[in-house]
């Protein structure tokens, strides 16, 4: 039977000698997406470590209550219903430590919750090349991976060579890339199953070429896309079949979606691919709109397309 998680049954649950971390219950998600949106997580927790993740996971586990990882929360509409169960973050996962050095190649630990530009930044500041085009995108090292995040043709799929998870049950395991099985926006990161750490290798390079190309990839992104407005990033997939089209944010476009709006969700006026929050949009409203924009598209194109970004909750 699946229990309903509140503050009395997680003190039941989790020993204080068994977790350390930050816990919060009733927490609006709309305060961890980079979308503003999200109803209540029945509880929201950040372990500091590894060990409290694990007895975090057993104990769930042993109560049937269901639990949805999070990184940055970038990719990710939350429903205005919340979310039954436990929130886990891996956002005091930090550490970047490099192992090894093979010639000009180099290769780094990198824990789940390091956001990306910030492994951008490092790369950047200590001339390793390989993630130069990834400059720009939001959220954490875990769900880039996981997602196979890219832009202007770099993807994280080129300088992973391992990830490490940990199952439901706490088991941990480290899966090749070959394993993982990135491919456009997508992975075959086991279900139930959350990253805590990577193993890249980057190249070295000349510090000022791999600013230049970083520079020339962000001022593109910002005359391209609406950066200061709330968004998840593109919300749907380029489609296989529009490849030479364009993509989905043109179909968009062209199918006159560009400030169509439901409450205060919006079709991006820069990049037809965005939806903006701006103000108090609901998920509800955003969903919405993105069936009207699928609908357009498809009368108009017959192409279906596919969310990118990763929908949880309830209604
Ligand atoms: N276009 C339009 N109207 C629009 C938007 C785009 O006509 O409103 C046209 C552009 O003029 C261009 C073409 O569509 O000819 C492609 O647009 P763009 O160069 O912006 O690339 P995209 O395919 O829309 C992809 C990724 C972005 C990534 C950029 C840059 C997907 C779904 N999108 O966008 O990734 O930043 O390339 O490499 O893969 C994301 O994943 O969240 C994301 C934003």
């Amino acid at each position: 039977m699946q229990h309903k998680i509140d503050e009395r049954l997680w003190h039941e649950l989790v020993h204080p000698e068994s977790f350390s971390g930050e816990v919060r219950f009733m927490e609006y998600m709309k305060n961890h997406t980079s979308l503003r949106i999200g109803g209540t997580a029945d509880v929201f927790a950040s372990p500091h470590d590894v060990v409290s993740l694990k007895n975090l996971l057993i104990a769930l586990k042993n109560k049937g209550i269901p639990f949805v990882p999070v990184g940055g929360g970038t990719n990710l509409l939350v429903k205005d219903g919340g979310i039954g169960g436990v929130v886990v973050s891996v956002r005091n996962f930090r550490r970047i430590v490099p192992l090894k050095e093979e010639n000009d190649r180099v290769y780094f630990f990198v824990e789940s919750g390091v956001p990306l530009q910030k492994l951008v930044s490092f790369t950047k500041e200590n001339g390793y090349s390989g993630i130069e085009g990834l400059a720009g995108i939001p959220g954490g090292i875990g769900g880039a991976i996981a997602g196979n995040a890219g832009a202007f043709g770099y993807e994280i799929k080129n300088v992973l060579v391992s990830a490490t998870v940990m199952h439901s049950g706490g088991e941990i395991d480290t899966i090749s890339a070959d394993e993982l099985g990135l491919e456009y926006r997508s992975s075959k990161m086991p279900a139930g199953s959350i990253m805590l750490s990577a193993n890249i290798k980057l190249m070295r390079d000349v510090k000022e070429d791999i600013e230049k190309r970083i520079e020339g990839f962000l001022r593109e992104k910002r005359e391209k896309q609406p950066l200061s407005e709330l968004s998840a990033g593109c919300v749907f997939k380029n489609p296989e079949s529009a490849s030479t089209s364009g993509g989905a944010g043109r179909l968009i476009d062209e199918a006159g979606c560009k400030g169509m709006r439901i409450g205060d969700v919006e079709v991006s006026t820069v990049h037809a691919n965005f939806f903006v929050n701006k103000g108090n949009a609901t998920a509800s409203d955003f969903v919405r709109l993105m069936d009207g924009v699928r609908k357009k598209v498809m009368e108009m194109f017959g192409v279906g397309l596919e969310p990118e970004i990763r929908i949880v909750g309830r209604e």
